[in-house]
């Protein structure tokens, strides 16, 4: 069935949970539950753009992930390069703008090297707009603005008072982003994981119980469906403003 474009969310932001898992079920070494894993990216980005999604943000490698296996790590990053290789172009032919956010300089020399390249490669890119948390944590984030804000106060750039919402969320690595509308997890799981903490405020949620490696495009879609149902109010009334739900009076949403 056809996807109805209309209502879509802006942005939708995915915590890729269960490839361990699945490699597990089939008796086979974690990475290659990661290999399949990397599959399911290309698929999902390809029907996010086509679906006119604006951007995707997926968690490919938390700040904690840095405690899993050396090689468990090491065949991550590979992974992640070899995507980077073989689909850049592909990104680029399909109008989208790679990006990454997190402690880049963590990160293995050639990965950092490997994102520069693609990210320079599709800057110019009016499409969708990939965005790969690598070493990313939400906590961090946090911390990072609210060092940067404290530093501009006390050079005199800025006063305390200017800190608001608004201001806040530009001093984040997510500043030239919408906030997630949809925060999709795989796998069954249902934790954020650190994932986007201050911008998730009023995303929706939808855990799926399908593991990564099987999260298709048809998966994604049925996710997207869910969400069109969902009534979105932002804590106020029917969505609404107090002078416009008087004026509704007793009338359904
Ligand atoms: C979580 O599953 C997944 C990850 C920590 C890594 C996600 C990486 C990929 C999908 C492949 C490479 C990325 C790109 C962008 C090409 P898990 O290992 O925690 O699964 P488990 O909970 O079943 O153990």
């Amino acid at each position: 069935m056809e996807l109805d474009r209309a209502g879509l969310p802006r942005h939708v932001a995915i915590i890729m949970d269960g490839n361990g898992r699945w490699a597990a079920k089939r008796h086979m070494p974690r990475i290659f539950g990661h290999q399949k894993g990397a599959d399911t990216v290309s698929e999902i980005v390809e029907a996010a753009a086509e679906w006119g999604i604006e951007v995707l943000t997926l968690y490919a490698f938390s700040s904690e992930n840095w405690g899993r296996p050396t090689l468990e790590v090491d065949g991550l990053f590979s992974l992640l390069i070899e995507y980077l290789r073989s689909e850049t172009e592909r990104l680029h032919e399909q109008g989208i703008r790679l990006t990454a956010i997190g402690d880049r300089d963590r990160l293995p020399l050639n990965v950092q090297n490997q994102l520069d390249q693609s990210e320079r490669f599709t800057r110019h890119n009016q499409g969708m707009r990939l965005v790969l948390a690598l070493s990313y944590g939400g906590r961090a984030d946090i911390v990072a603005a609210c060092k940067t804000i404290a530093r501009e106060v006390a050079s005199g750039n800025m006063s305390w008072q200017d800190v608001s919402e608004e201001c806040f969320s530009s001093f984040l690595s997510t500043w030239d982003l919408p906030h997630p509308d949809l925060l999709i997890r795989t796998s069954g799981e249902q934790r954020i994981s650190n994932f986007l903490l201050w911008e998730i405020a009023y995303a929706e949620m939808i855990f799926s119980p399908v593991m990564w490696p099987d999260f298709d495009r048809h998966e994604f879609q049925k996710a997207l469906e869910e969400y069109q149902q969902r009534d979105r109010r932002y804590g106020l009334v029917c969505g609404k403003p107090a002078s416009e739900v008087q004026e509704l009076g007793r009338q359904p949403c």
